[in-house]
């Protein structure tokens, strides 16, 4: 599929999430095998204020590319501002939020809430699609509720105003990021425009990756929650998807290892006790397949510094806990 100038074969991507998918994550679900990353989302009115958290959550390295900048928000005017500083840093290209279900952002019409209004939706990524030079991708869901389905003709509107591909998070705002996903509206929407449509939501494992893949024919797959309990899913995926079995279970050793690498990129980039506070949402997800998994997080949470826990993961390295092989 194409982005612009990119051209990527059937890409895994990371899927963008507010305070998981910093750089340090980022980074190691890249050499973990994501095939596209995304900031956070960034809020448009935030950027224009210069607010320290939005300009520091569009700091990316090049070795992340290919990577898209995600904005939000409700007013055209101000999307086309962030989109234009968000093209000064050279991402590939610049995603826009169409499905935050979130009631602060959709009180601010922006997110999900352009779900509810498309003339607004389309004149305010027309707007932007206008204003820069870089591709311009849109993720939004199926529609705002059930008895709203509006993604074929949302798609189509997309298309026709230039949209570069289309994220389609397979679940309608009234249920946020959980409950059943429904994948059989891809079908629909490849009947309909050429776009790449990358399909999002629920894939949790190889097989439902590759499921969705020959199910639906999408372009592209996204992953979100199922990264965060599990970063090797995009290596696992591949594997599966080439040899059609899975792979040898990741070893609880190669778990630890990346483990450590991602804390020190944390603290690397935010400083030893943010990068070690923030990193807390991660040890659940390396850590489940243990033995005595709670425990371990639990004494690993009480610390602030560095040095302590990646003692205590040299520890538990050595120990027979990590020597037993885990089931995907
Ligand atoms: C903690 C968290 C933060 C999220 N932040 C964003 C965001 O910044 N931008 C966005 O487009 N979606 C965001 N999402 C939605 C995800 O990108 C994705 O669409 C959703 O989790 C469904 O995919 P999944 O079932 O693979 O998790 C977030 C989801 C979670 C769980």
């Amino acid at each position: 599929m194409k982005i612009g100038k990119l051209n990527l074969d059937r890409p895994i991507a990371l899927a963008p999430m507010e305070s998981v998918t910093d750089l340090s994550f980022r980074l190691i679900c890249k050499q973990l095998g994501a095939d596209i990353v995304y900031s956070e989302f960034v809020s448009s009115e935030g950027l224009i204020r210069k607010s320290d958290k939005a300009l520091r959550k569009m700091q990316f390295l090049e070795e992340e590319r290919p990577i898209g900048i995600q904005i939000y928000g409700g007013i055209e005017s101000s999307m086309i501002t962030a989109a234009k500083i968000s093209q000064e840093l050279s991402p590939d290209f610049i995603d826009i939020n169409a499905g935050c279900w979130v009631k602060n952002v959709v009180k601010q019409n922006a997110g999900a809430a352009l779900l509810k209004d498309i003339l607004l939706m389309e004149k305010l990524i027309s707007g932007v699609v206008l204003s820069v030079q870089l591709p311009v991708t849109v993720k939004t869901r199926l529609g705002w509720d059930t008895d709203n389905i509006k993604i074929v003709e949302v798609a189509k509107m997309l298309e026709t105003i230039g949209v570069a591909a289309l994220t389609v998070h397979c679940r309608t705002r009234v249920q946020a990021h959980k409950g059943d996903v429904d994948y059989s509206w891809i079908p629909k929407i490849k009947e309909k425009v050429k776009i790449p449509i990358i399909v999002n939501g629920g894939i949790t494992t190889p097989e439902i990756a590759a499921r969705v893949f020959e199910s639906t024919g999408c372009d592209g797959i996204m992953i979100g929650q199922g990264a965060i309990n599990n970063p090797f899913i995009f290596r696992e995926t591949k594997y599966y998807m080439q040899n059609g079995e899975l792979p040898q279970p990741i070893s609880l050793n190669e778990k630890i290892e990346v483990m450590k690498k991602h804390l020190k990129l944390s603290v690397i980039h935010k400083g030893e006790k943010r990068g070690v506070i923030e990193f807390r949402k991660h040890y659940s997800g390396y850590l489940h397949s243990f033995p005595n998994a709670a425990r371990i997080r639990s004494e690993l949470m009480k610390f602030t510094e560095l040095e302590p826990i990646l003692d205590n993961l040299d520890k538990l390295l050595h120990s027979d806990e990590a020597e037993i092989s885990i089931k995907l």
